[in-house]
């Protein structure tokens, strides 16, 4: 199938040409319009290298699927094929109107926004992946308006404060802009209505302020509507915060609703002349009673407010790839066989989730809204292991062949006991211990602490190669083979291991 990717109106492009070759190893041919990834620095060369066709206007009457950032115009959507696929971020839930005219071009739509917040869906989330950068940007746009530096100094001439940032609203945005603005040297301080952000927040090296009356846990990582106490309270603590920060970063949203106004003109009117707020729930009304979307405005008391609704959009080129590869993993799920040919499984409750029309032959089904998904931001708590008598040890095979090879093992081990001289009888014994001890204590280890695990190893292994080399001129051939056995194996173990921590080690050296 022929995927197509338009230019668009903004900077963003939905395929880079890193992705593209992603997209033609699931099979699929893929049509770019020329000019279409100008703006975030990957010319047309580069997505021909990477196996794309560059075409005109004619990529929206032509493509089988079409892929794009931003909803298409009444007339890109009219000269799509009958029965082509639209990928886009449609926002359904706010444009039934679209919605109605998709089935009404029986096109198939899956809206990229939409997906749902389950930890398998997470590739896929385009939501996350913008957010994630917009935060980022929102910090580097408040430190280029607010003209001073942000890290606190003491030098020969005086002592610089270091700039104080007040993030209200913890999700991925605004974890992302503590993370910035802590990088910087700012003093960072933050507020979520969901009390169970604040151990996020400590981590990010921010100062968790919590609402008085704060909003019970979250079971689903949406915010719920405040009640009236809770909303006082939380007014209350905003003014305050907001008077003593520099940097105001606001990105509280209620999914499918107008954004909360958390800032009024007059707790604006009380902030330090010079000081900015970065309102990044603009597109979706503001948390500033002043915010003009997409614009950058001073109040009289010379405080600005930005409004720009495009911070991801801002740095093009990486927020681009992450988009195309949240579209390439989307793919990778609908594409089982990697043969270029998409199959919509409802049945799964990310394709169920995201499909807001389903276009086929005889005619368009509007399958938008999907059924309510049981969603969870925590990380899912592990179930208590099973007590009865069937519950396996750590590491044990379930398989019945796992118990074949446990058997052999065990009988073999017997053999040799029984056939070896007496004088070694002893280090077979402690030997068949160590392998079961060694077995249970490994098996027991969770993944996370491998690498640690392994130096362990690497350690024993160095006992191994003593051992070998004091043997391995042994006028006994056998031992002597087993000696050099031995040492080729430790070898191989001990300047392995090395080789992966040194691996590790220029992980952690930013590429020198
Ligand atoms: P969002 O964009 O819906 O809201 C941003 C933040 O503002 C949220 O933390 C929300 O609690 C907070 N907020 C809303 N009203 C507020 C108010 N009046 N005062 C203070 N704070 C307010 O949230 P986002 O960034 O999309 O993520 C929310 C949670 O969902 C996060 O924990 C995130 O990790 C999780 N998530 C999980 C995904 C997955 O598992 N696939 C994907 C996306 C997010």
């Amino acid at each position: 199938m022929l995927i197509g990717i338009p230019r668009e109106q903004q900077t963003l492009v939905a395929a880079t040409p890193d992705t593209v070759g992603k997209l033609r190893k699931l099979g699929y041919d893929v049509a770019v319009q020329s000019g279409a990834g100008g703006r975030a620095n990957y010319p047309d060369s580069q997505y021909e290298t990477a196996g794309a066709q560059i075409v005109g206007d004619d990529v929206w009457s032509t493509a089988d699927i079409l892929i794009t950032v931003d909803t298409p115009s009444a007339d890109q959507l009219e000269s799509m094929k009958p029965q082509s696929t639209l990928i886009s971020r449609l926002a359904p839930g706010r444009h039934s109107e679209l919605v109605d005219k998709l089935a009404s071009l029986n096109i198939t739509a899956m809206a990229m926004d939409t997906v749902p917040r389950i930890s398998r869906a997470q590739a896929m989330d385009v939501l996350s992946s913008q957010a994630n950068v917009g935060g980022y940007r929102a910090v580097i746009e408040a430190a280029n308006a607010f003209g001073r530096l942000f890290t606190g100094q003491v030098t020969a001439a005086g002592k610089v404060p270091p700039a104080t940032v007040y993030v209200i609203g913890t999700g991925v945005a605004g974890l992302a802009a503590i993370g910035t603005a802590n990088s910087l040297g700012a003093v960072v301080k933050a507020t979520d209505l969901r009390p169970e952000t604040a151990e996020q927040v400590e981590s990010m090296g921010a100062e968790f302020v919590a609402i008085p009356t704060a909003a019970e846990k979250s079971d689903d990582g949406y915010a719920r509507e405040m009640t009236q106490d809770q909303a006082a309270a939380a007014a209350k603590l905003y003014a305050e915060q907001a008077a003593l920060a520099d940097i105001v970063i606001t990105t509280a949203n209620i999914p499918g609703r107008k954004s909360p106004v958390l800032l009024t003109a007059a707790d604006v009117a009380a902030m330090k002349p010079g000081s900015v707020i970065v309102d990044m729930a603009a597109a979706n009304g503001g948390n500033c009673e002043l915010t003009v979307p997409g614009e950058v405005t001073t109040t009289d008391n010379g405080v600005t407010v930005i409004g720009y609704t495009d911070l991801a959009g801002r740095l093009p080129a990486q927020s681009s790839q992450l988009y195309g590869q949240n579209i390439v993993n989307l793919f990778k799920l609908i594409t089982p066989d990697k043969d270029g040919t998409p199959v919509l499984d409802f049945d799964d409750e990310i394709i169920r989730g995201i499909t807001v029309t389903h276009a086929t032959a005889s005619g368009t089904d509007i399958l938008w809204p999907p059924p309510p998904v049981k969603v969870s931001a925590a990380p899912a708590t592990p179930a208590p292991p099973a007590q009865d008598a069937t519950a396996s040890s750590p590491g044990e095979e379930k398989s019945g062949s796992g118990l074949w090879w446990k058997a052999a093992a065990a009988v073999l081990g017997v053999a040799l006991v029984l056939v070896s001289p007496l004088s070694v009888t002893t280090n077979y014994m402690i030997l068949m211990l160590a392998v079961v001890v060694g077995f249970y204590v490994i098996t027991a280890v969770t993944h996370s602490l491998h690498t640690p695990l392994m130096s362990e190893t690497n350690a024993i292994s160095g006992i191994i190669l003593v051992g070998a080399v004091l043997q391995v001129g042994s006028s006994n051939i056998a031992i002597a083979v087993l000696a050099f056995v031995a040492i080729v194996v430790a070898s191989v173990n001990i300047f392995g291991g090395f080789a992966v921590t040194r691996r590790m080690l220029a992980m952690f050296q930013g590429g020198n």
